[in-house]
């Protein structure tokens, strides 16, 4: 019998994808049609004897009760969420809800970052975490990917016994160089993991009862990365699945377009029916409208773009690599180029809503997405996608280029390299 878990965090993180998560659960933002978690649940339903996915966040049960509900009854799945008392680390809530996670008597269970997206070979990774376990009697096995020189210290950076597949080394988000092979934030974990998590609990409880006045935030937070691998590494217990698949964080809203893209041309290997498939309107690569959008047959979208429920796409509109939400609408001849227009959002007529593409450099093997601060060394917007927010009106006539927009606003004229509040 095989588990998932899926982190998700709360309200507190996540603050790198405003506008867009300032209404909505980030993990539940739709990429390429879809909540970014609901392509974590499609991975896994695909593991064999998989009986539950537990998805770990702090953010309140009303927040996700719908978007579980509406999971449960796709896939009949038993799919739950937990919701932790307080913000408890990466490992905090694993060990916090050990009895949920244990009860069935599961041989393994998966654990996976909300805040990844990929093309999860999960199934593989299994096969590899039975197959050496019996060698190596390993607990953890860690999903890893290559990346570059300089944006691998923003990773957890690992050093792998090549012979034997184990985890030799391992730094979490390293201040100096030390291995370009990164951890992808995908585990699988064997029950047995949960005593080295008793372990570093118990002291963190001695240690807090020790010192007078001792934090009761961290008391109960436990971390994976540093507090559960860190100390497996060179004991034999870690093993270290490599994968050149595609694979990449998902933390701001520019991550999320290169998201769309990837996770669409996955639709097109597997689920072709998803993407649409016209000629009116005119389609161009990958695309996926959802069936309740209304597009104009005028309209020319693509390649990689997502239309969301209920959308208006009208006349003689061009709309290339980007994501318009639920509800919105964008009128007669306007233009959307690298965006992500809002939910329940306008653009008026003849209007421009352009952004700049901010994909991994194409000339670096392995370069990841960057995530680019918003602002430069001069205190200036650095150039990136333009994001409207929920319930942003454009008029007709303007042109909104490299800019951020607060949901709720209502634009009288054109802006360039703004954050409009
Ligand atoms: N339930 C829960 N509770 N989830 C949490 C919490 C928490 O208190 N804190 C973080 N998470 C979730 C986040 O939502 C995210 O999905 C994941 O755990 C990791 O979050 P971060 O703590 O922000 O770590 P990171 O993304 O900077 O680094 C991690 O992921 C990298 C790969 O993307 C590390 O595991 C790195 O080693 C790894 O390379």
């Amino acid at each position: 019998l095989v588990k998932a878990v899926i982190l998700i965090g709360g309200n507190q993180k996540g603050t790198r994808f405003r506008p867009l998560s300032l209404d909505l659960p980030k993990p539940l933002f739709a990429v390429a049609g879809f909540p970014i978690i609901q392509h974590h649940i499609e991975a896994c339903v695909q593991i064999p004897f998989l009986k539950e996915i537990i998805i770990l966040g702090y953010y309140g049960v009303n927040e996700m009760s719908q978007f579980v509900g509406e999971m449960v009854q796709l896939y009949k799945l038993n799919i739950r969420y937990l919701q932790e008392f307080e913000p408890l680390g990466t490992a905090g809530g694993l060990y916090h809800f050990r009895d949920q996670i244990r009860c069935g008597n599961p041989d393994y269970f998966f654990v996976l970052n909300g805040d990844v997206c990929a093309d999860f070979p999960l199934i593989e990774m299994l096969e590899f975490h039975q197959t050496h376990r019996e060698k190596q009697q390993a607990i953890v096995t860690l999903m890893a990917t290559e990346a570059t020189r300089q944006q691998s210290l923003i990773y957890g950076c690992i050093i792998e016994n090549k012979e034997n597949n184990t985890l030799e080394h391992y730094v979490e988000k390293p201040s100096t160089f030390i291995s370009t092979l990164v951890n992808c934030g995908v585990y699988i974990f064997s029950p047995e993991v949960f005593h080295q998590m008793a372990n570093v609990f118990n002291k963190k409880q001695m240690d807090f009862y020790n010192v007078e006045n001792g934090s009761s935030v961290e008391r109960e937070a436990l971390y994976l990365e540093k507090e559960i691998l860190m100390p497996l590494a060179g004991t034999g217990k870690a093993l270290v699945y490599q994968t050149l698949k595609w694979w990449s964080q998902l933390k701001t809203p520019g991550a999320a377009i290169y998201a769309n893209r990837h996770y669409l041309n996955l639709f097109r290997e597997r689920r072709p029916e998803r993407l649409a498939n016209s000629d009116q309107p005119t389609i161009i690569g990958d695309v996926y409208i959802h069936p309740t959008a209304n597009v104009h047959p005028t309209a020319v979208l693509g390649p990689n773009v997502s239309i969301g429920a209920h959308a208006t796409i009208s006349y003689g509109t061009r709309i290339k690599e980007s994501i318009v939400l639920a509800h919105s609408r964008v009128l007669d001849h306007s233009l959307v180029l690298y965006s992500i227009i809002g939910a329940n959002s306008e653009i008026g007529c003849w209007s421009r809503v352009e952004g700049t593409p901010c994909d991994p450099n194409p000339d670096k093997p392995f370069a990841k997405m960057e995530n680019a601060p918003l602002f430069n060394d001069e205190g200036r917007l650095n150039p990136s996608i333009t994001i409207l927010g929920n319930n942003v009106t454009i008029p007709s006539e303007v042109i909104v280029r490299n800019s951020i927009v607060l949901p709720h606003k209502e634009l009288t004229r054109s802006y360039n390299n703004e954050i409009i509040l």
